[in-house]
């Protein structure tokens, strides 16, 4: 019996290579995963290693899987690591302009449990827009893995190739699947 399902969602950022540990971390405690890619993810990640890890195929596009399946299957927990500069602000503004982006905004509404882990640089995190962003999308449930609070920082620019070791990946596990025993906590009430 599987403890429940993890929707992966990869943007183009370094971790993006590693992204197996999550699925790992998620198949150890009975989760089934699967990861949807970003386009510029797409350069990023080992897909046919993926597919096999999880036996679910890695989506990027609106194309029709080979099962046929169009819709999102059903999905108990999304989390979107490594996040970039770019697709937090787009998924904060609602913009839907790929496949993941358009998964992400649906998942959202559906009051999903989301877990997001960004992954950019000082000089980023400083902008205005990127800090509006995390309080936005904080406001409206999101947990967004930044902060003391997480023991996750922006990293120096230019220093991102050391801090890909420590990406938490365990901990974006942890917290989606803690999200979402709360709600199955609130509901059984
Ligand atoms: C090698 C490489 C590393 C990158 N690393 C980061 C990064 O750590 N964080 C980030 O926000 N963008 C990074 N970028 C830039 C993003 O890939 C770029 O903004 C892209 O448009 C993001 O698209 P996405 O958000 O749809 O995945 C990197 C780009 C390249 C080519």
């Amino acid at each position: 019996m599987t403890s429940g399902h993890l929707q992966i969602v990869v943007c183009g950022a370094g971790p993006a290579s590693d992204v197996a540990h999550l699925v790992r971390a998620a198949q150890q405690q009975s989760w089934t995963a699967a990861v949807t890619a970003t386009p510029s993810a797409m350069a990023f990640i080992d897909v046919p290693g993926i597919e096999e890890l999880t036996g679910a195929e890695v989506r990027s596009s609106y194309r029709t899987s080979p099962s046929g399946r169009r819709s999102l299957p059903s999905t108990d927990a999304l989390v979107i690591a490594p996040a970039t500069y770019n697709s937090i602000n787009k998924i904060a503004l609602g913009l839907a302009d790929n496949y993941a982006m358009t998964s992400v905004a649906e998942l959202i509404g559906r009051q999903v449990p989301t877990v997001i882990v960004p992954f950019v640089n000082a000089a980023l995190a400083a902008r205005a827009p990127f800090r509006n962003a995390v309080a936005s999308l904080r406001d409206e449930g999101v947990r967004v893995l930044l902060g003391p609070d997480h023991q996750w920082e922006p990293h120096p620019p230019g220093s991102g190739n050391e801090r890909q070791r420590s990406f938490p990946w365990t901990m974006a596990f942890e917290t989606a699947a803690q999200l979402r025993q709360l709600v199955r906590d609130t509901s059984a009430r």
